[in-house]
């Protein structure tokens, strides 16, 4: 595998890359790399003949109280775990090379990027949009795949690629990746290390609730009622706040009052032991 930290070395190789015509997938992260991480790489080299993964810690998408200082930042591991996985490329910027002096631009994609984690945690998906719009450009990938873990991220770079033609012109798809979970059911996550032993265990609560609480809109349970029981079974089990627990339009993110034929989601935002956990599942 070989590593490319600044722009210059990334063209050079992704030109070597593409000699005849071959296709690149792109597997943008923040590094910490865990199981479904790897899972996207996985898909990835399916689909196309060569893997780029970035590692981009990436600033203007945490908040002035959020945990950027103390994200894991684990290169040489991360890095050892790609190329066991095939991975061709490493694109790994420092924030110099992503955003030099004077850099002034933001994409900002509304209605979407709105509710949900967006109410929380203002300018986030600004931060997000503006860095994957950079790395499509800087890779202009064939193919890129994203976590369906991070569902709101995942319909907020869609739009953004929608609306900014960036699926073109080399016809890239973006492509969402089922969550990987732990054993309990728990979504793997960077942030899962911050648990204690103890709310690590209390933690699986919330993959259980969510299931129990489809089961019941399913049956056709008053969603409200529902969504109130989830968050009590919650509290009980040791979260300390629930920033959200939505139904919604799985396409628009929408919230809805009840079942319809168009897809639906159940996403929760729960905090646990200073730790802010996300989910999301299907429902219908
Ligand atoms: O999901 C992530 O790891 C990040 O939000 C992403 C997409 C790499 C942008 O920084």
């Amino acid at each position: 595998m070989q590593t490319a930290h600044n722009l210059d070395v990334l063209r050079t190789i992704l030109g070597k890359l593409r000699d005849g015509g071959a296709s690149v997938a792109l597997v943008p992260t923040m590094g910490a790399l865990h199981e479904g991480h790897l899972t996207l790489v996985r898909r990835a080299r399916e689909a196309c003949d060569h893997v780029v993964a970035s590692i981009f810690v990436n600033p203007t998408q945490f908040g002035p109280n959020e945990d950027l200082d103390a994200y894991p930042r684990q290169l040489e591991a991360d890095a050892d775990m790609l190329e066991g996985e095939g991975c061709a490329l490493l694109w790994a910027p420092d924030v110099e090379a992503m955003y030099p002096e004077g850099f002034a631009s933001s994409i900002s994609v509304s209605g979407v990027s709105d509710g949900l984690c967006g109410a929380d945690r203002p300018g986030h998906f600004d931060g997000v949009a503006t860095v994957v719009c950079k790395l499509f450009n800087q890779v202009q990938p064939d193919m890129a795949f994203f976590g369906e873990k991070d569902f709101q991220q995942l319909a907020v770079i869609r739009t953004m690629a929608r609306d900014l033609d960036l699926t073109h012109p080399r016809a890239h798809q973006i492509i969402g990746v089922p969550t990987v979970r732990e054993p309990d059911g728990l979504a793997m996550s960077s942030r899962n290390r911050y648990l204690s032993k103890e709310h690590r265990d209390a933690a699986a609560t919330l993959p259980r609730a969510m299931k129990e609480a489809i089961a019941a809109i399913e049956a056709g349970s008053d969603v409200k009622t529902t969504l109130s029981n989830l968050e009590s079974a919650l509290i009980e089990a040791g979260f300390s706040s629930i920033d959200y627990a939505v139904f919604a339009d799985a396409k628009s993110l929408a919230p809805l009052t009840e079942m319809s034929n168009a897809p639906a989601r159940l996403l929760v935002a729960a905090r646990i032991g200073g730790t802010r956990l996300i989910d999301n599942m299907g429902v219908g």
